[in-house]
């Protein structure tokens, strides 16, 4: 090797380490020689469900259109969110999934000298998107696993331009309400963006979680972030959203890459927000499976975080990764969270109830044979 490639990247970039996705089923397949209809993958917050029919006709119809870029404003897409919300179109941002939309708001605002206030175990991709940007990253303690919000509001000072806060966050599952919501709103700076990543609101029961759209009239500096990869189930296709005030919509849309949400993506999203029967089945499906974990791990007298996500993270009071290697030979697969600084803990996705039931099987052998 001739030339360091890495040493001459950006040197913000230098300690920065990849976002470790949860391990593909034809991968672990591949490692351990598995069947890959035998691996259950509980690892990536995944709806269990499959798509929606009407999803998948959606796309079907759309097909022979493949030729042709998608419509790069998303103009059918961005109307039906705008009505949905009682929004106007130009405060839609869509992504690339709301990942995009959380690294196009650091591109945009954050550099060096600057930072972000976000809190301990939140979304990794927090850190990885304000470390991109050259920006400091400042990062909260937490309080019982969740956002401390009124510490968060100590680290915010004139260099400030982002806050990054989860309701619910991943990997933790944890959540804040309206008050601690509407108090955090109230005391953030103008000059402050609050982005408040919504990824899994729509698996809280309304009355359980603030709805950050309702804030967004009073708050300019406010961007709300959805997505339709999990409860509308369409991960794969890579589609999510910002609602803000129009001027935080135009400063984004500048940066944005042309066609960031594929002509696919378009059209199964609009098929999604309008199919209300899919999620009240995702929701549904995920309260039973939530609620037959945390029955099976109460039998095996483990601890869990509660979580409002599609996903729980288990606290196993010792190193984890012994367990998590158990799993992946017996085909299960789960997420470990050692790099969250959660090392004790692995996160599971709730699945169908023959996972849930696999999973648990599976945990209670290993942790029998010791
Ligand atoms: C809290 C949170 N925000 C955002 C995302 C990004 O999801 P997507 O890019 O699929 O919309 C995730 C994905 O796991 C997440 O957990």
């Amino acid at each position: 090797m001739t030339c360091n490639f890495l040493a001459l990247a950006r040197p913000n970039l230098q300690g920065l380490s990849p976002y470790v996705p949860g391990k593909p089923i034809e991968e672990l397949a591949r490692e351990l020689d598995l069947n890959p209809a035998d691996i259950v993958k509980l690892a990536s917050n995944e709806n269990p469900l499959g798509p929606s029919p009407k999803v998948l006709t959606a796309i079907e119809k759309e097909l022979p259109e493949l030729t042709r870029y998608p419509d790069g404003n998303g103009f059918i897409l961005k109307q039906k969110l705008a009505e949905h919300y009682g929004v106007e179109p130009e405060q839609v941002t869509l992504g690339n999934g709301s990942n995009d939309i959380l690294d196009l708001v650091a591109q945009a605002w954050l550099a060096p000298g600057l930072n972000a206030v976000f809190s301990q175990y939140a979304f990794a991709v927090y850190p990885i998107a304000t470390t991109i940007a050259g920006a400091e990253c400042r990062v909260v303690p937490a309080k019982d696993y969740g956002h401390d919000l009124e510490a968060m509001l100590q680290e915010i000072d004139e260099n400030t331009r982002v806050v990054f806060v989860a309701n619910p966050n991943n990997p933790t599952g944890t959540w804040f309400d309206v008050t601690s919501l509407e108090q955090f709103l109230a005391a953030v700076p103008e000059h402050v963006i609050v982005v408040l990543d919504e990824a899994y609101i729509e698996y809280a029961a309304s009355s359980e979680l603030p709805d950050g759209m309702k804030y967004l009239a009073n708050y300019p500096n406010l961007i709300v972030t959805r997505t339709f990869s999990k409860a509308y189930g369409l991960a794969g296709l890579r589609v999510g959203y910002s609602i803000s005030s129009a001027q935080i919509a135009d400063v984004i849309n500048r940066i944005r890459e042309p066609f960031n949400v594929n002509s696919l993506a378009l059209v199964a999203a609009c098929a999604a927000l309008e199919d209300e029967d899919y999620l009240f089945r995702s929701r549904q499906a995920n309260e039973q499976g939530m609620e037959q974990l945390e029955l099976g791990l109460n039998a095996l007298g483990l601890r869990w975080i509660n979580s409002k996500g599609n996903f729980i993270a288990v606290d196993f009071q010792q190193d984890a990764s012994a367990i998590n290697q158990a799993l992946l030979e017996r085909g299960v697969i789960v997420r470990p969270v050692a790099g969250y600084g959660m090392p004790n803990f692995l996160r599971v996705s709730i699945g169908t109830h023959e996972e849930n039931a696999r999973f648990l099987t599976v945990l209670k052998q290993i942790l029998s044979d010791g």
